[in-house]
């Protein structure tokens, strides 16, 4: 019994020790990204936010939020550009749904209103900026990776980033402005 308890504790240790590294070294997992090599940054949900954004067309409908690591936050904040290496910006895109539920409560609250909600549904994909003024200098220094599902977006996919962030060159590439 005594070695039992001492093998659960000591397991439980282990995992808890890997549990408290794998953030801190700061790998990122999965299959990398083509042309770039860039793999999804581990942790980047819980990375804070630049703006949000809504995008309309055709048949699409998506809500948009982008989130930057602190590197990111702090130079968005300074108005810095060029961004130092080291910054990465993030993209979430959901598909957007009219929400019946918010819509129900809001017209009992503002009768006559007419107001309508709609919020992010299911994830369609994610983006990722990585700033290496070296590593990246043929692309303005930035890498550019696309993510659905955690799988990897193909070549072809990769060669249309950095051409269609050519106009935003003023402002180091990035649309996005800080949302105060
Ligand atoms: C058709 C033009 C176009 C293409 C192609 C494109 N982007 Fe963007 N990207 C934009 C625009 C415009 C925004 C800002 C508005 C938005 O997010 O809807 C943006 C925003 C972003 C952002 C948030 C930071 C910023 O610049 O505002 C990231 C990250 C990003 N794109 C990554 C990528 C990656 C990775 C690819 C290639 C797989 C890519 N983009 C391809 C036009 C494009």
């Amino acid at each position: 019994m005594k070695r039992i308890v001492f093998a659960l504790v000591a397991t439980g240790a282990l995992a808890s020790m890997i549990a408290y590294m794998a953030p801190a070294s700061g790998q990122a997992d999965g299959e990398a990204a083509p042309i770039y090599e860039i793999k999804i940054p581990s942790g980047y949900r819980d990375w804070r936010l630049i703006s949000v954004n809504h995008l309309a067309g055709g048949n699409l409908k998506q809500m948009r939020a982008q989130l930057g690591n602190d590197v990111a936050i702090k130079a968005f904040r300074e108005g810095k550009v060029p961004f130092p290496d080291g910054t990465i910006i993030a993209a979430l895109h959901w598909t957007e749904a009219s929400s019946d539920e918010n819509n129900k409560v809001l017209a009992i609250g503002f009768p006559g209103a007419g107001l309508q909600s709609s919020v992010a549904e299911s994830p369609v994909n994610v983006q990722f900026m990585v700033k290496d003024s070296k590593k990246y200098a043929a692309t303005g220094g930035w890498g550019f990776a696309d993510f659905k599902d955690g799988k990897p977006g193909t070549e072809a996919l990769h060669k249309t980033c950095f051409p269609c962030h050519e106009p935003a060159k003023d402002r180091d590439y990035v649309f996005t402005r800080y949302a105060r």
